[in-house]
């Protein structure tokens, strides 16, 4: 996000008639009004640095504000367009995942002049190949699989390390490719303990006696229910976690073999972007403001092929991007024998 908002700030600092304002904890800023003019020297030295310096609202829904524990949410998102207009803010650039974008559409059609930026780590948004923060999960979760070999192979033991992804697999996925994970278990294909079982036994047939498996925290269990860690009272009320658990426990009863699990949680949100995001952010953040100057009002920029091109914030939010079970990223996971636990 730093690196995304240091590209239109820095982006805007040469170019007569733009003026940039931040917004403090995203909607929750624009809603009560807490803002920051951010200059060329505000943004200096951010482009390592994870997370943003603004801060970000927990998922703040301007249209359902909590107004207590009794009362119904409010909708408050006509104090949105208030505070852009007694700060004759002439666009609003919104940076986040699917929750922050599906609000920038509604925000889009009720002629808030708004223009996004993809950011997720679980990369599900729509009509961009990748968002933001998703490549640095995915080494931070690569290299705790690479880890993870050397502590498998010397206990013999089944490692399981359970990573983000809610609705989709992208995570557990890649650093499962990258890090040769013997089992990728993703929201996308259904598993069974026997079938992951079997394969494991192949894997001791053929003398390995260590297995690793990658699982994402959306993956249901074979009974289809989705592991929930616990539901609060907030905006978005359902906290997932657990599956890593439910996988190590079932196989531990099923084969000889002991089991740990480890949960990488919020270490993969954390922490200094790759190069790969720190370049992707920049070509968003500046692409955002190119959009916002040219008055591209419901579009977001994304990555298409090499080329950052803009698509309607609408299209990107319709549904979210998911692995393709019969694409060729799990195909290539199959040919080198990875167990998906589907067969
Ligand atoms: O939406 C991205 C994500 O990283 C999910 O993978 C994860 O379930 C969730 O955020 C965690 O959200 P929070 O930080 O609000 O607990």
């Amino acid at each position: 996000m730093n690196a995304a908002l240091r590209a239109v700030v820095k982006g805007a600092a040469g170019r007569p008639g733009l003026r940039v304002t931040g917004f403090l904890d995203g909607f929750a800023g624009v809603l009560d009004d807490a803002a920051r003019p951010l200059g060329f020297d505000d943004v200096s030295g951010i482009l390592d640095a994870g997370g943003t310096i603004l801060g970000t609202s927990n998922r703040h829904d301007p249209f359902r504000v909590p107004a207590g524990p009794d009362a119904e949410p409010r909708d408050r998102s006509d104090a949105i367009l208030a505070t852009l207009s007694r700060r004759e803010i002439d666009a609003l650039i919104v940076v986040g995942g699917d929750g922050t974008l599906r609000i920038a559409d509604r925000l889009h059609e009720k002629g808030v002049p708004v223009v996004g930026v993809p950011k997720t780590i679980d990369n599900d948004v729509a009509e961009t190949d990748l968002s933001v923060g998703y490549d640095s999960a995915r080494a931070l979760a690569t290299d705790a699989v690479d880890r993870l070999h050397s502590t498998a192979a010397s206990h013999h033991r089944i490692m399981v390390v359970e990573v983000m992804g809610r609705h989709a697999g992208w995570i557990a996925l890649d650093a499962g490719l990258a890090g040769g994970g013997d089992v990728i278990l993703i929201p996308e294909i259904a598993w069974s303990f026997e079938a992951v079982a079997r394969g494991i036994r192949e894997r001791t047939d053929r003398g390995r006696r260590f297995s690793i498996v990658v699982v994402a925290e959306g993956a249901p269990s074979p009974s289809g229910r989705t592991v929930v860690r616990e539901i609060v009272a907030a905006p978005d009320p359902v906290r997932l976690g657990g599956i890593g658990a439910v996988v190590a426990q079932g196989l531990g009863a099923m084969l000889p073999f002991e089991t740990r699990w480890v949960v990488l949680g919020h270490t993969q949100r954390g922490g200094a972007p790759t190069a790969f995001d720190r370049i992707l952010a920049t070509r968003f953040g500046v692409a955002a403001l190119e959009a916002a100057v040219d008055r591209a009002w419901g579009s977001m920029v994304a990555l298409r092929g090499d080329r950052v091109e803009r698509v309607p914030i609408a299209a990107a939010v319709a549904r979210p991007k998911r692995v393709d079970p019969a694409g060729d990223r799990v195909a290539a996971a199959r040919a080198v024998r990875t167990i998906f636990g589907d067969e």
